[in-house]
């Protein structure tokens, strides 16, 4: 069981993506322990140091260091961000042979010391990984999560308030399905200012006539490769949505986000692991919000679903 007073996340894999979801984490000061593990040391060690460094500015103190994996016997949480930067032009599918092999051991090294807390899924591709590393790991379906398409809903509510000139944070509603090229916006659901997203657009023709819905979930969707073109890969948005998760996770916030999580009959999905809005408790992902998706959208999910059990076939063979 998760218990709530240790407060000590681990972190695997020290790269951009790690070292920046363990910032968010200390700068926010949403734990008490961050440990970085890494098969380089060297450079785990040069980013706890730089981390440290900072803990002047602080608001609370955490203690940050370099360690192994017995370290997870007692974590709360567990975030596994290994793999590589994806090369340019492709897809996060295709990482899916590296990422693979890396994460498989991970797992079966977190899984020996004991750890019986929350894995967090960050490497891509998200949903294979976390459907992979819940399969290998044996842990509860609650206990095992990818980051899902928490992030393209982020992405989207920044698009619509760039397009709009509204606060994002009007906007209610989510990204569903594979964090990939396959997700999609279930816009029958996407509410602003509490009416719903489409009509608020007809409603409003003299202001935001120049607002496409197609042209929205496009620019969402290839958001991240956007910024990987132009700067060699993301960490700033993932891992604001990695310390999200674990803040909401450590502190039982019970908020709703659209984790990657397995599907047992929600959405007539069995099996698989999609972004789909869900209760986040202390011990992980909990009842899923099952929305009324209209006939396409819920064919849209069913598309996602299926390729996403494409490429989970095969792996535990
Ligand atoms: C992105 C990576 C995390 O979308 O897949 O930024």
């Amino acid at each position: 069981m998760v218990t709530m007073n240790r407060n000590k996340v681990v972190v695997v894999g020290a790269g951009t993506v790690g070292s920046t979801v363990a910032f968010g984490l200390v700068s926010h000061g949403l734990c008490n322990e961050v440990v970085l593990i890494d098969p380089n040391r060297t450079r785990a060690m040069g980013e706890s140091h730089d981390l440290d460094d900072g803990s002047e500015f602080f608001d609370r103190h955490v203690n940050v260091h370099v360690g192994d994996y017995a370290d997870c016997a007692n974590a709360d949480i567990v975030v596994v961000t290994a793999g590589r930067r994806p090369p340019q032009g492709s897809n996060r599918l295709q990482e899916l042979g590296f990422t693979v092999g890396i994460v498989g051991q991970i797992v079966d090294d977190v899984m020996a010391s004991g750890f019986d807390g929350v894995l967090v899924m960050v490497s891509n591709p998200v949903d294979v990984m976390a459907w992979y590393a819940w399969k290998r790991s044996g842990l509860p379906r609650s206990q095992v999560l990818g980051t899902g398409t928490a992030l393209d809903t982020s992405r989207l509510k920044t698009i619509i308030g760039e397009e709009t000139g509204l606060d994002p944070r009007n906007v209610g509603g989510f990204v569903m399905g594979e964090h990939g090229d396959s997700q999609f916006v279930p816009w029958s659901t996407v509410s602003i200012g509490g009416k719903p997203f489409a009509r608020f657009l007809s409603d409003n023709q003299d202001r935001f006539s120049s607002v496409s819905l197609d042209d929205l979930e496009r620019k969402t969707r290839d958001r991240g490769n956007a910024i990987k073109d132009a700067k060699g890969g993301t960490n700033y948005g993932i891992a604001s949505t990695v310390a999200g998760i674990v803040q909401t996770i450590l502190w039982d916030e019970r908020r709703i986000v659209p984790v990657s999580t397995l599907l047992d009959g929600e959405y007539g999905e069995h099996d698989v692991f999609l972004g789909v809005p869900t209760e986040l408790r202390a011990n992980g992902a909990n009842e899923i919000v099952e929305l009324d998706l209209t006939a396409q959208e819920r064919e849209r999910l069913h598309h996602s679903a299926q390729i996403v059990r494409t490429y989970c076939s095969g792996l535990l063979t």
